[in-house]
């Protein structure tokens, strides 16, 4: 959700900035800008589009200067035009800012400053916060005191960096609800949303803490909160490698991710699951271990794919280790003043660790004295600091928009969590062994279903111009079903519906004609017969069914226009692998459409405002 980059250091700065922002572009992608300190001067360029529209519109090759910032854009206030986009400046065009986040009580502040005489061109928050640290200067004469200052009023979130040719050879950055990143080089700093932006020139990275600022020069950098206490920085290692955020030779970060999965997978429980043991390994647990022993009830809060992974996590809990779990959209669950006891188990699910709403969900239950747990892949993420444990993901950097190694790592941590409370409880060795034996099978089970991804893109393009899509299946499927539409409405923009097959009955029946493809998960389980009943009905009213089914399952062949084979495995390992072909499908329909896979349109990676 925008993504910035600032560098201070003794290298031309724009051609820095500039790919430091084409590795943030996950994170927004609508309008694009640079501020380059030259010559005294800020030199500002900034344009509608994606980043690679900004290089192409005007010659950045002229801007010497080695201080500046840059910004890709995800709009919340303003439509994504050249106006609009960051770095905004204050009236004099001697202070510019980049931002990522919402300031809240922008509407008072911006009557304040035009009371005062300023003035405001943009539609943007932004714009408003760089004209009041603009005026806090004109009085102040300090500009460090001027954006604390600033900083002290507004309400909101915000991840700044300003340049200032009143300090031009000086950033500074600050935090609040968004993240912030400083790379420590060597006489060089790059500040970004991200470390993406930031390996390609050093490892050494420190995290901003909440409400921290940092002054960054070519010496050195000092830190402080913004209500100007002393802060003491630590700095860490960043934990991936440069390859991992290239494409290397796939034609789009979706399908490397896909493709990714056997070895994400067991990424997430290499080292962890204990296959003789039937039990499982989590260090990051081992301080919570009593209070999850004696937990009376689970709630997982979530967002979008997160949210799905959630629902399977609690069929499986509740299955292995019979305690209660509630789900919650933890958009909904911060609003609602949900009853949360202090020996309740909040668990936060997250790729980005950034999630406002999750992050706010946490929050709350961290005040109402719940021990609160984090399921998050980006290390050194918000959630994963805020957490009071935790289990990392392991999948890598997720690029594509779209989450897909993310989800079948949640899954897979989801499982094995699920088991360890299971096991701590009254879960046989024998049902802990028999799991954890289907886990181990699942990576190469996953590459015997990518070998077919040909017969999908086949079926992918006999469907890519339908315009509605329903998706069904039942018990641990249903939210397979569920991340199977949202696939597909993400990347190809038809709309598609997941549902519990046994609901269709209650009203999408009612949409089904001969217009209508269904994707059925029909996977051996308890309820199989039940959703080939399902499937008859469908049929009876001329429905198209593509069917994702197990290996050796002939029944289905005379009910199915279409049949995706997946390997057999238990039901609640299932979805993990449902969701592999319905990922492909989503995937080659979109191509079909040319639609931009890897950055759909209003779409964010990382959504950091509410
Ligand atoms: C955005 C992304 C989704 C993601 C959701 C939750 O909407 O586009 O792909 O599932 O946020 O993100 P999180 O990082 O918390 O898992």
């Amino acid at each position: 959700m925008c993504g910035i980059v600032g560098y201070v250091g003794p290298k031309k700065a724009s051609p820095l900035i500039l790919s430091g922002l084409k590795r943030l572009e996950y994170r927004g992608y609508d309008s694009a800008g640079i501020c380059i300190i030259d010559a005294e001067d800020l030199t500002i360029h900034k344009k509608a589009g994606r980043v690679v529209d900004l290089e192409q519109s005007v010659d950045l090759s002229h801007l010497t200067g080695t201080v500046g910032v840059g910004h890709t854009r995800w709009a919340t206030h303003g439509l994504p035009n050249d106006v609009n986009a960051h770095p905004h400046t204050n009236n004099d065009g001697s202070i510019a800012l980049v931002h990522n986040g919402i300031i809240e009580n922008y509407l008072t502040i911006k009557k304040k400053l035009i009371n005062a005489g300023y003035t405001v061109a943009s539609e943007t928050d932004s714009e408003v916060l760089a004209v009041f640290i603009g005026m806090l200067y004109d009085s102040l004469g300090n500009l460090e005191q001027a954006v604390q200052t600033a900083l002290q009023e507004v309400d909101g979130t915000f991840g700044i960096v300003v340049a200032s040719t009143h300090e031009p050879n000086q950033l500074i950055a600050a935090r609040r609800g968004s993240p912030l990143i400083l790379g420590v080089g060597q006489d060089e700093y790059v500040v970004a949303s991200d470390a993406a932006a930031i390996i390609a020139h050093t490892r050494q990275v420190v995290y901003l803490q909440e409400n921290e600022m940092a002054v960054l020069t070519r010496d050195g950098f000092t830190t402080k909160t913004i209500s100007n206490e002393e802060t003491h920085s630590v700095i860490e290692e960043i934990s991936f490698e440069l390859e991992e955020i290239e494409k290397g030779g796939f034609e789009h970060f979706m399908l490397k991710e896909i493709y990714e999965q056997p070895i994400t997978f067991h990424d997430g429980f290499r080292g962890r699951l204990l296959v003789d043991e039937g039990n499982v390994r989590l260090g990051g647990l081992a301080k919570v271990q009593e209070k999850l022993r004696t937990a009376q009830r689970i709630i997982i809060t979530a967002c979008g794919t997160s949210w799905h992974a959630a629902l399977v996590g609690e069929y499986l809990i509740e299955q292995l280790a019979r305690v209660p779990v509630e789900v919650e959209y933890a958009s909904e669950f911060r609003y609602r003043n949900p009853i949360i006891y202090p020996d309740d188990i909040v668990i936060a699910i997250s790729q980005s660790g950034e999630t406002a709403d999750t992050l706010a969900a946490i929050r709350e239950a961290k005040l109402k004295g719940a021990t609160v747990l984090g399921m998050v892949n980006v290390v050194g993420s918000t959630i994963a600091r805020e957490t009071d444990a935790g289990v990392y993901l392991h999948a890598g950097p997720e690029i594509g928009v779209a989450s897909t190694k993310a989800f079948t790592s949640q899954l897979c941590i989801l499982t094995q969590f699920a088991l360890y409370l299971g096991r701590m409880r009254d879960l046989t060795a024998e049902a802990g062994r028999e799991l954890a034996q289907g886990m181990a099978q699942i990576p190469d089970q996953i590459r015997s279903i990518l070998e077919h991804a040909e017969s999908i893109a086949h079926i992918a393009r006999q469907y890519a111009t339908a315009t509605n899509f329903l998706y069904l299946g039942r018990g641990y499927q249903f939210p397979a079903a569920l991340e199977g539409a949202l696939k597909l409405k993400e990347i190809s923009y038809i709309h598609a519906e997941g549902y519990p097959a046994a609901e269709m009955k209650h009203g999408p029946i009612a949409l089904i004609d001969e217009h209508m493809p269904v994707v059925f998960i029909a996977t051996k389980d308890e309820t199989y017969d039940k959703v080939l009943s399902n499937i008859e009905e469908v049929k009876a009213r001329r429905g198209t069914v593509i069917a994702i089914a197990n290996e050796g399952d002939h029944q289905i062949d005379r009910l199915a226009d279409h049949v995706i084979r997946i390997p057999t495995t238990l039901p609640m390992l299932a979805p993990i692998l449902a969701s592999i072909p319905l990922q492909l499908l989503a995937y080659y329909i979109a191509v079909e459409r040319g639609c931009n896979v890897d950055m759909p349109r209003n779409l964010a990676k990382s959504v950091t405002v509410e």
